[in-house]
């Protein structure tokens, strides 16, 4: 079926005929706003025609890439800040429950050592995410930078930094970032915002009250890569695929490289 048959052409030309607006004149020119359009149609509709990758990226050579994956991060990160990818250090921090239930959510990347053996991130202890690294202290780590077309992934296990330092990162974050830990309570069901308001409130009053307050269960985390892979997507397909791999004991900076089919 022809895509005009479907009403697949555009949603201007699928639209209904506006409903005119009791409240104004005649509304014979009134243009649907974002709050009047009806509910998408559907997924594959929505991404009709949009394959992803479809531009100019830049090009990756493999072959030529540093012996340790940190150097190459910061390649890539520093790449990522001047093309204009918002918020690069944004990550998908993927873990696994008790039951081995995956899980994953987004966070922010703190730090990544010289070699790239170690990975940083903050969390609550007591989160969903803390409690499954206490059951579970191996994750995986992913970012996406569309505008690259570049994908890092990162695997290994993860250890909780002592409380003193968890501390000393805890006093360098934003006044906003420490209210909202302080809060805590993380992915508990909420009864309503205004409770969530009020604990803000109180929370604002502790922290002005005793500003080197540290939120209880805040925990700074280290994931040790095991593995570390960069992957360069390209319009045509021929995607570059680079995966250091450990080749000592945890911690230890030592890797091989291997080109990946893509
Ligand atoms: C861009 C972005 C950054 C985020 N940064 C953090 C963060 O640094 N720490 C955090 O606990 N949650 C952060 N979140 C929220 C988490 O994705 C998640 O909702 C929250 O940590 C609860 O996860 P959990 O229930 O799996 O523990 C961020 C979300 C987004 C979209």
């Amino acid at each position: 079926m022809a895509a005009e048959e479907e009403g697949l052409t555009g949603p201007d030309e699928a639209w209904p005929a506006p409903e005119p607006d009791p409240r104004s004149g005649s509304g014979s020119d009134v243009r649907p706003g974002p709050e009047h359009r009806p509910e998408p149609r559907s997924v594959p509709e929505l991404l009709l025609g949009r394959p992803p990758m479809a531009r100019p990226l830049p090009s990756f050579d493999a072959e030529a890439a540093p012996a340790e994956p940190g150097p190459l991060f910061v390649d890539w990160l520093a790449t990522a800040l001047a093309a204009g990818v918002l918020d690069p250090q944004a990550f998908t921090l993927s873990t696994v429950d008790a039951d081995g239930m995956p899980d994953a959510r987004v966070l922010v990347l703190r730090d990544v050592d010289a070699a790239g053996t170690g990975w940083n991130f903050s969390a609550a202890a007591d989160s969903p995410k803390g409690r499954q690294l206490a059951d579970h202290p191996a994750a995986a780590l992913s970012v996406y930078w569309p505008q690259l077309g570049r994908q890092v992934r990162v695997r290994g296990t993860v250890e909780r930094a002592a409380d003193l330092v968890a501390a000393a990162e805890f006093a360098t974050r934003s006044p906003a970032a420490r209210v909202g830990a302080l809060v805590g309570r993380q992915s508990e069901p909420m009864s309503s915002l205004a409770e969530y308001d009020e604990a803000v409130a109180v929370a604002r009053r502790r922290l002005e009250a005793t500003p080197d307050a540290v939120a209880a269960g805040h925990a700074v985390y280290t994931l040790w890569a095991h593995e570390v892979e960069y992957w360069q997507g390209d319009a045509q397909r021929r995607h570059v695929r680079l995966r250091y791999t450990r080749t000592g004991p945890v911690r230890t900076p030592e890797w091989s490289r291997t080109l990946l089919w893509p």
